[in-house]
C-alpha cells in the first residue's frame, strides 16, 4: 500500500511526525507538501492528495491542517473521495469498516502526536467490511451526480 500525505502549514509538523512513523513501519508514501511552516492554502494540498487517490497514484491519503476541518471539506469536494476527519481511534476504525474512507484528515493543532499516530495506525490496518455498508457507500456516490 502506498499513502499520499499532505498538509498546510498548520499540519506541517504533524505531517513530518507521521512520515517518521511511516518510515519506521516501512510504509511507502508520497509527500505532496507543504514542505515548510510558511503559510499556504489548505485546499491546494487537499486537492493534490485527493487527485492522487482518485487517479490511483496512491492507494489512500492522509491530510492535515490546523483543525483538519478545512482540508477534509476540500477533499470531500473531489469526486470519489470519502474523507473522514478523526480525533479518536474508534471513529478511525469505523471510517474504514463502515465508510470505506479513502482519505484520513487530522488536526495538527488539536491532536496529541501519539494519539495521532494511533489513529493513523488503526486507520491503515482496518479493512472495509462491505455488505450493507457497500450499499450505503453506493448511495453516497449517487449524491456526487
Ligand atoms: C490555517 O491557519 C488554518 O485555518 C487551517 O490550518 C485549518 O485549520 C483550516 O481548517
Amino acid at each position: 500500500m502506498i499513502i499520499g500525505i499532505g498538509s498546510d502549514h498548520g499540519g506541517y509538523e504533524l505531517k513530518e511526525y507521521i512520515k517518521e512513523y511511516l518510515d519506521k513501519e516501512n510504509i511507502q508514501y508520497i509527500d505532496y507538501g507543504t514542505y515548510s511552516c510558511e503559510s499556504v492554502d489548505y485546499p491546494d494540498y487537499g486537492k493534490k492528495v485527493s487527485q492522487a487517490v482518485v487517479s490511483k497514484e496512491v492507494d489512500r491519503g492522509i491530510v492535515i491542517c490546523g483543525t483538519g476541518i478545512g482540508i477534509s471539506i476540500a477533499c470531500n469536494k473531489v469526486k470519489g473521495i470519502r474523507c473522514a476527519l478523526c480525533s479518536d481511534t474508534y471513529s478511525a476504525r469505523m471510517s474504514r469498516e463502515h465508510n470505506d474512507a479513502n482519505v484520513l484528515a487530522l488536526g495538527g493543532r488539536v491532536l496529541g502526536k501519539d494519539l495521532a499516530l494511533e489513529i493513523v495506525s488503526v486507520w491503515l490496518k482496518t479493512d472495509f467490511a462491505g455488505g450493507r455498508h457497500a450499499r450505503r457507500i453506493g448511495k453516497i456516490s449517487e449524491l456526487e451526480g
